[in-house]
């Protein structure tokens, strides 16, 4: 952190991607109310996932990361929240049991509303308007008054992500969670699907491997572990008023949290070494990410990492990498051999999606599940070239039974895409979608195991 950093330095820096409120006063005065709400989550708990995270970076586990390109006041409900994180769940079982690796749960959930965008404005025939920004800051309805930011959203995405997160905690730890019961996550939508029907054959090894348990004399049921699972949360720190408002110290440490959620990573757009982002995220205690686009060269991350963990805490920083299926093997590897020659300790994830967003013959914005895989595989690739560790994944996905990605097992056509097309950003993983990739990944998780005890 700068000598002196300060909740608020990162206003005396260059920054892209602020909403211009029309009425300043309001925007003080809600940024100075929600100063005065609580917490939503802990710095205990924000070490607790560094700590975790740290096991990761040093090759023992693996970061699951997903939920919503873009939560949306229209889609609050509790039977969305139960099913990503259902789906989250699975994701983790099947890497913890087909990849025998501990995997640290992360959802995009509980305040990702924020959005950066490539064009300020959008056109739609004739009609030209601000662009949406994420229900945080403005409306999706295609009219002038709707793209007007409304610094009130930030009290309702407050409370959304308060309701959110008091009900993941409850899935988390109340029962719902119990290794028991991974039978009954399968969705009924999914059950029907190839990789539904490989996730039973799953969760019925399992059972069996808990009776094995049970007849030995371990009861998982005393367990604390297997009773429920630490699930964290995270989103995109893009609205620095809303992130600093909740900023706080902490009292055990006095070090400064943001207490918004657990891990706060920067995106693509908005990683200027000498910009109000990386400002702002150097002096809080959370853990951090830092999205890596196609744009990064080799000298520019270490000097980002030199930023964001200057003391090179293991678990303090990850890198989510996003080159596209095709970029990978020629990006990927001199910003791995820099990081390695400097001797950082970082996490390398994988963020499979926003390099291969294409724009479908019918205009729909959609991603192909094929090339999804192919960035996945690839970055496994690399990393077993290179030595190092494939620590994590990062997707945008739900529960739901969308249309929003073509291909896949149950091979979304782009005429599908209309059928059920949600989402208020980019295109989502549905849940069968992101089974498969989950068991994509154990396979590679696997391999990379085999390869080291080779070795
Ligand atoms: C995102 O994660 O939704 C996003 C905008 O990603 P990126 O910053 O990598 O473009
Ligand atoms: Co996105």
């Amino acid at each position: 952190m700068a000598k002196n950093w300060t909740p608020e330095s990162w206003r005396d820096m260059p920054i892209r991607q602020v909403p211009d409120y029309p009425d300043a006063a309001l925007q003080a005065s809600v940024e100075a109310e929600l100063g005065g709400y609580p917490p939503l989550v802990f710095a205990g708990e924000a070490r607790r996932l560094k700590d975790q995270l740290a096991e990761v970076a040093e090759g023992r586990g693996f970061l699951l990361q997903g939920g919503d390109c873009a939560e949306s006041f229209a889609e609050f409900h509790p039977d969305n929240i139960r099913d990503t994180f259902r789906v989250l769940l699975q994701m983790a079982i099947v890497l913890t049991f087909a990849a025998a690796c501990p995997v640290v749960k992360v959802g995009r959930l509980a305040g990702q509303f924020a959005k950066p965008r490539s064009s300020p404005t959008e056109k739609q025939g004739d009609q030209e308007l601000d662009s949406y920004r994420g229900d945080i800051v403005n409306g999706i309805e295609f009219e002038a008054e709707a793209r007007v930011p409304d610094p009130r959203r930030m009290l309702k995405a407050y409370a959304q992500s308060a309701a959110t997160l008091n009900l993941l905690r409850a899935f988390a730890q109340g029962g719902y969670a119990n290794v028991d019961s991974v039978h009954k996550w399968n969705l009924d939508f999914v059950s029907s699907s190839p990789a539904g029907a490989r996730y039973q054959e799953l969760a019925d090894r399992i059972g069996e491997a808990l009776d094995f348990m049970r007849a030995c004399g371990i009861d998982p049921e005393n367990a604390p572990e297997m009773q429920g699972t630490d699930f964290y949360t995270s989103h995109e720190a893009l609205l620095l008023g809303y992130e600093q408002a909740l900023t706080r110290v902490d009292s055990l440490t006095g070090d400064w949290y943001d207490t918004s959620a657990h891990l706060l990573w920067v995106g693509d757009r908005t990683r200027q070494l000498d910009g109000g982002h990386l400002e702002f995220l150097s002096g809080v205690g959370n853990p951090l990410a830092a999205k890596v686009g196609p744009s990064m060269k080799p000298d520019e991350l270490t000097r980002l990492i030199e930023i964001l963990n200057p003391a090179n805490e293991p678990g303090r920083l990850s890198l989510i990498c996003r080159f596209g299926a095709d970029g990978v093997a020629e990006k990927l590897p001199p910003l791995i051999r820099a990081v390695e020659r400097e001797g950082r300790a970082v996490v390398w994830s994988c963020d499979p999606m926003h390099g291969n967003t294409v724009k479908a013959s019918n205009g729909y914005k959609t991603r192909n599940f094929d090339r999804v895989m192919a960035e996945v595989r690839n970055f496994f690739a690399v990393h077993r070239a290179e030595g190092t560790h494939a620590g994590g994944v990062h997707i945008e996905m739900t529960g739901q039974n969308v249309t929003e990605c073509t291909g896949g097992a149950e091979a979304i056509t782009e005429e599908k895409l209309a059928d059920r097309y949600h989402t208020h950003c980019d295109p989502r993983l549905n849940a069968s979608q992101a089974l498969e990739l989950a068991f994509l990944i154990a396979e590679s998780l696997k391999a990379e195991r085999l390869a080291l005890a080779a070795e």
